[in-house]
Formats: structure tokens, sequence, C-alpha cells
């Protein structure tokens, strides 16, 4: 019989930002990152090898949503199967890679961590079955974070930390561990969709652009600073902390955008009045959602299990056209 694997791989949210590279070529980050994995956005891949074509291809995987891979995506992601051939020393065979989204690609959601997660994890499959050691998930996370650097922290949950090296010629420094405490293992996330478009500016460029920014010395600090003080908060539970770190850390990331040289940015007039409706709220009850943005203009928000009917309050009151919300399945609209 024909073989066929299928996988699957969670998106994950920064609230810490990997943001600037030592190396774009191995994906070497300048600063350490924290991200919340998000199980109920996930990137399936099946894995079969065509009887009739020469040359590795991909095609959208039917059942799930619809979505266009551009030629570069699509590039990036045949690069990425090479180099997994490669490792396993399967260069001679071809692949056929069908790979989906159980969320709409029109939401101008990043998927790339959960694709290039799922893409690494179906040739790990492949060779070397279901049951990988701790090792092994590590070491497949690194190959994995080649591809795309950020989908290095979508094999731990519920909390991954990657900690960068500390100079780039020590790249062996390098590790990702799960963060293990009594506090926030299970949280609620939603996003609210204020942009569907491609963005103009990918996040490989935004990469590059942030390291002419003036305020780029000082933020590796920045950031190992913001890191200590939100693994400290998330120990003891400290909710306040948490969010008014997540809150000065995108804006942070966003700042550098702006004051790159050439200035570029992806907020928009509607991402800066959900973040308003988030900050006054916060200031009212000193209480809310953790809010945080990506490269990119829609804004992610992560509640307490308790804070459930806040959080279906806050959200069906912002679910007016043009925003469309994206929740897992515990929130109801
Ligand atoms: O993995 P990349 O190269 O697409 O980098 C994306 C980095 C951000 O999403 C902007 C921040 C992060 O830490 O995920």
């Amino acid at each position: 019989m024909k073989k066929e694997i299928m996988v699957s791989a969670p998106s994950n949210i920064a609230l810490i930002k990997y943001m600037g590279k030592w190396d774009q070529g191995l994906n070497l980050a300048t600063n350490s990152s924290l991200s919340w994995t998000l199980n109920h956005l996930r990137s399936f891949v099946r894995l079969s090898q065509p009887t009739d074509s020469n040359r590795d291809e991909w095609r959208l995987l039917p059942g799930y949503e619809p979505m266009e891979l551009s030629g570069t995506g699509r590039e990036k992601f045949l690069n990425h199967v090479k180099r997994l051939k490669a490792h396993f020393g399967l260069g001679a065979q071809t692949f056929l890679v069908e790979s989906a989204n159980d969320f709409p690609s029109d939401c101008g959601l990043a998927s790339s961590a959960s694709s290039f997660a799922a893409l690494t994890k179906a040739f790990y499959s492949w060779v070397l079955g279901e049951e990988l050691s701790q090792e092994q998930i590590v070491e497949m996370a690194f190959l994995s974070k080649q591809g795309s650097g950020s989908s290095v922290r979508s094999f731990l949950h519920p909390w991954c930390l990657w900690h960068t090296a500390k100079h780039p010629d020590k790249k062996g420094e390098e590790k990702i561990q799960p963060l293990l405490s009594a506090h926030f293992n299970d949280l609620l996330h939603a996003v609210v969709v204020v942009s569907g478009q491609v963005k103009s500016v990918s996040s490989s460029q935004a990469h590059r652009r942030v390291t002419s920014s003036l305020v780029f010395g000082g933020r590796v600090e920045r950031a190992e600073q913001r890191l200590q003080e939100m693994i400290g908060a998330i120990a003891i539970g400290d909710w306040q902390s948490l969010r008014n770190i997540a809150w000065e850390e995108f804006w942070d990331m966003h700042g550098l955008f702006v004051t790159s040289r050439p200035s570029f940015s992806y907020m928009t007039p509607l991402s800066l009045k959900v973040l308003d409706f988030f900050q006054e709220a916060w200031e009212l009850q000193n209480d809310g959602p953790i809010v945080t943005m990506d490269a990119g203009p829609n804004v992610h928000l992560l509640y307490r299990l308790e804070q459930k009917e806040l959080a279906e309050r806050q959200l069906k009151e912002l679910n007016k056209s043009p925003l469309k919300i994206l929740t897992d399945a515990r929130i109801k609209l």
C-alpha cells in the first residue's frame, strides 16, 4: 500500500518578541522570546510519494480552509522540504506535500510557524514514526527553525521559552524549554482581525530592517529584562504585571518598525481603536486580557479561564463590521 502520513502542528503567539537576527540564514535570534501555543490554530500536512512526478510538489490539502501560497512562499516551503530530505538522506526521493490550515488564510494571521512546524514534523514522522524522544523533539524544533524562526516555539506547550545564543559564535547555547508554573497554564485566545491583507513588509524583511533603527541599540537588553520579569510574573500568578509587560513589549517591537530607516508600520487606524478599547477597559477595571500584536495589524488577546464572560462581552462589543474575530471554541460570540 502507498505510504502516506498526516500530521498537524499549532501556531504560537509571542509575548516577548523575536525581532532581529544575528544570522539571517540560520534564523539566529538576537534576543530570547516567550510564546503561548495556539492549539486551536493549526496547520496540517499530508506527505506522500507520487509515482508520476520527478520533483517535489506542494498542493493544497483538501477539506480545510482554502489558501494560496505565493511564489516565494512556495519556494521557501519547498526549500525546507529539500533541507529535510538532506537531513534524512532522502535526496533521491520525490515527495508530494499537501498542506492547509484550519483557520482562514484571508485573516492575515502568520501561518508560517505552524506550517513549517507541521512540515518538519511530517518528515520526522515519515522516517522515525510517531514516538519521538525529548531530544528528537528538540532537534526537530531546531531544524524547523531553519525554515521559519518562530516555528521553533510550536513544539512545546503551553508556554515555550526560546533562549537564544548570547553571541553569534555561540550557536550551541540556543535552547527551547516549556515554562512550568502553577499559574496560567490554560488561557483563552482570540484575535481581532483588523485586516486580512497580505503584509507589504514580510517578517523576514522586518527582521533585517529593525537593525537600522536608532532604538535597536538596547533592544536585546530590554527584551531580556522583560523576559525575566515576565517569567517571574507567571511564576507568582501576577496577571497585572504579565499584561503590562506584554503591552510594553509589543509597542517596543512596533516602535522599532516605525523608527527603522526607512520607516514602516503595520498599525492601521482600526488597530489603534481596538488597542484603545482594551487600554480604556484595563484602566477602568484594572483587569482584562493580555493584549499583543505580531508583525501585522491584528490584535491578539489572551484571557484567563475565569474571564470567559468578560471575553464574551468585550468581543461581542467589538464584533462589528469590518472586524472579524477568531476565537478558540470555548468563547461564544
Ligand atoms: O518566524 P518569522 O521569521 O516569521 O518571525 C516572526 C517574528 C514575529 O512573529 C514578528 C515575532 C515572534 O516572536 O513570533
